[in-house]
C-alpha cells in the first residue's frame, strides 16, 4: 500500500513533463515518453488525452481526434475526457458533434464550474447561444459575481430575443464594478438594440471617457448618435471575424443561403477559360471564393484582417499567399498594374467609405482588368452611404456608380441580387463588374 502513492505521483510526475515538452515544441521526446506512459498503463484516459494534444501540437489533427475518442474509451465516466473530446472536435469544427459531448460532460458534472465554463466556450465557438444559454444559467447560479459569466449571460440572453433579463442582469453587476469596461459596452450595445438610444449613448460617452483610445466605443458613438462614421475599425473587423471563423462557412453559406463567391469564381471561368490570371481577393475570409475557383494559372492572393479566417482560408492550398492587413493599407501599397482580377465579395459592408479602395483598385488593376465586389442596397433617395443597425453598410448605386467612373473604369455592370438572408428576410445588393479600358 506504501509504494502506491509514490508510484502514482511519480506517473503524473511524468505526465507532467510530457505536457511541458508538448508546450515547449519538443515532440519527439515527449512522443517517446508517451508511448513508454501508455505502455504502462494502457487504459489510462490522460495518457491519451496528452495524445490528443500532441497530435494537435504535430498537425495530425486525425491522430488528434483519435487519441480524444480513446480517451472517453477508457473513461466514459470521467467529465474532463469527455470535455477534452468535446473541444478536439470544436476545434476541427465538427461543431454539432462537439456540443453534444459538452452536453454529456455537463450530464455527468452538472455542478462543475470549470467543465460548464468550457461547455460555454465551445458553444461561443459553435455560435450557439441557445445551446448555451441553460449552461450560462447554471454557472452564473453557482458563480454569481463572476463578471466575464454574468455578461456572457447577458448577451446570450439579448441574442435570443430576452432583453429584459439581459439588461437587469447587467444593472446588477455594473451596481457592483460601475467602471467594468466591458460590461458597460454590453449595456451599451443591449440598450441600443432595445431602442434606448438616449441610454446607449451615456454608455457610449462613459466609455470613451474611459478608454479614449478605443476606436471600437468611438465607432459605437458616432453612430448612436446617429452620423456615419466612414469605416469599421480594424480592431473590430478582427474581433467579429475571429470569433466568426470557426462557423463562418456553414453558418453562411448553409444557413443564410450566401452564394457571392460561387457566381464570381463563375463569371472569372467563363472570362478565363483557361484562368491564366493574377487575382486579389480582398477580404478573402475562409477563401470561399478559391474553394469555388480551385488552382488558378496564376497568383491567387488572400487579403484579410481577421488571421482566423486566414487560417481557415489556408487548409484549401489554393491561395499563393495571405496578408494580414487592412485591405484599404494593401491596395495603397500594392504597386500598379499587377492583377487581371480584383474581388472584394461582401467586404465593402465593413470598409464603408471606398473613396480610396476603388481609385487604388483601378490603379492596381492591369489594363482590361475587371474589380468585382458586392455593396447592400441604400435607398435613393437618402445617403450616399449608410450605416445600418446591422452594423454593415450600405451603399447607393447611383454614388458606387460615380465613383467608379469618377475613377477611371469604363463599363460599370450592375446585377442586383439577394445577397443572403438575415431573419428569414433576403438582404438586398448588387453586384458590381467595374472594367478598366483595355
Ligand atoms: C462576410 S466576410 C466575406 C468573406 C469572403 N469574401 C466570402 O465571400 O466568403 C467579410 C470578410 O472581410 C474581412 N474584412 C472586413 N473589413 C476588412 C478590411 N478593412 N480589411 C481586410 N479585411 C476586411 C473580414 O475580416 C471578413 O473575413
Amino acid at each position: 500500500m506504501s509504494t502506491l502513492p509514490s508510484t502514482l505521483d511519480e506517473f503524473n510526475r511524468q505526465l507532467q513533463a510530457v505536457e511541458q515538452l508538448i508546450a515547449k515544441k519538443d515532440l519527439r521526446p515527449a512522443a517517446e515518453q508517451l508511448n513508454t506512459l501508455g505502455r504502462a498503463a494502457p487504459q489510462h484516459p490522460a495518457v491519451y488525452i496528452l495524445g490528443m494534444r500532441l497530435g494537435e501540437a504535430a498537425g495530425n489533427p486525425k491522430a488528434a481526434l483519435q487519441a480524444a475518442r480513446r480517451a472517453v474509451e477508457c473513461a466514459p465516466g470521467w467529465p474532463v475526457a469527455v470535455i477534452e473530446l468535446a473541444a478536439c472536435l470544436a476545434r476541427q469544427n465538427a461543431l454539432e458533434e462537439s456540443l453534444a459531448e459538452a452536453q454529456k460532460a455537463i450530464d455527468l458534472a452538472p455542478e462543475d464550474l470549470g467543465i460548464l465554463s468550457r461547455a460555454i466556450d465551445i458553444a461561443t465557438h459553435a455560435r450557439s447561444p441557445a445551446t448555451a444559454l441553460p449552461w450560462l444559467r447554471k454557472a452564473h447560479a453557482l458563480a454569481p459575481d463572476d463578471l466575464t459569466l454574468g455578461r456572457l449571460l447577458a448577451r446570450n440572453l439579448g441574442q435570443v430575443g430576452q432583453i429584459e433579463e439581459a439588461k437587469q442582469i447587467l444593472e446588477k453587476l455594473l451596481a457592483n464594478a460601475p467602471g467594468n469596461v466591458e460590461l458597460l459596452a454590453e449595456r451599451m450595445t443591449i440598450r441600443y438594440q432595445s431602442g434606448d438610444a438616449a441610454g446607449a449613448q451615456q454608455d457610449a460617452d462613459r466609455l470613451v471617457e474611459l478608454a479614449p483610445d478605443n476606436e471600437s466605443f468611438r465607432f459605437w458613438r458616432q453612430k448612436i448618435a446617429g452620423a456615419v462614421p466612414e469605416t469599421q475599425p480594424p480592431e473590430m473587423v478582427k474581433g467579429l471575424f475571429d470569433s466568426y471563423a470557426p462557423a463562418f462557412d456553414l453558418h453562411l453559406v448553409r444557413g443564410l443561403k450566401y452564394d457571392t463567391p460561387r457566381k464570381v469564381a463563375e463569371w472569372i471561368r467563363g472570362r478565363y477559360p483557361t484562368l491564366e490570371l493574377n487575382i486579389l481577393d480582398l477580404g478573402c475570409g475562409t477563401g470561399l471564393l478559391g474553394v469555388f475557383l480551385g488552382r488558378i494559372n496564376g497568383f491567387l492572393i488572400g487579403v484579410d484582417l481577421s488571421t482566423k479566417m486566414l487560417e481557415q482560408a489556408a487548409r484549401h492550398n489554393v491561395y499563393d499567399r495571405f496578408h494580414a492587413v487592412n485591405l484599404l493599407d494593401a491596395l495603397r501599397e500594392t504597386p500598379d498594374a499587377l492583377y487581371h482580377v480584383i474581388t472584394a465579395c461582401d467586404v465593402f459592408i465593413y470598409v464603408g467609405d471606398l473613396g480610396s479602395a476603388i481609385p487604388d483598385a483601378f490603379r492596381v488593376l492591369r489594363p482590361d482588368g475587371n474589380l468585382i465586389f458586392t455593396c447592400e442596397q441604400a435607398d435613393e433617395s437618402g445617403r450616399d452611404l449608410v450605416l445600418r443597425d446591422s452594423m454593415r453598410y450600405a451603399h447607393k448605386v447611383s454614388a458606387i456608380q460615380a465613383l467608379c467612373r469618377k475613377s477611371g473604369f469604363d463599363d460599370v455592370a450592375i446585377e442586383f441580387v439577394d445577397l443572403r438572408m438575415e431573419r428569414g428576410a433576403p438582404i438586398r445588393g448588387f453586384r458590381v463588374i467595374a472594367h478598366k479600358p483595355a
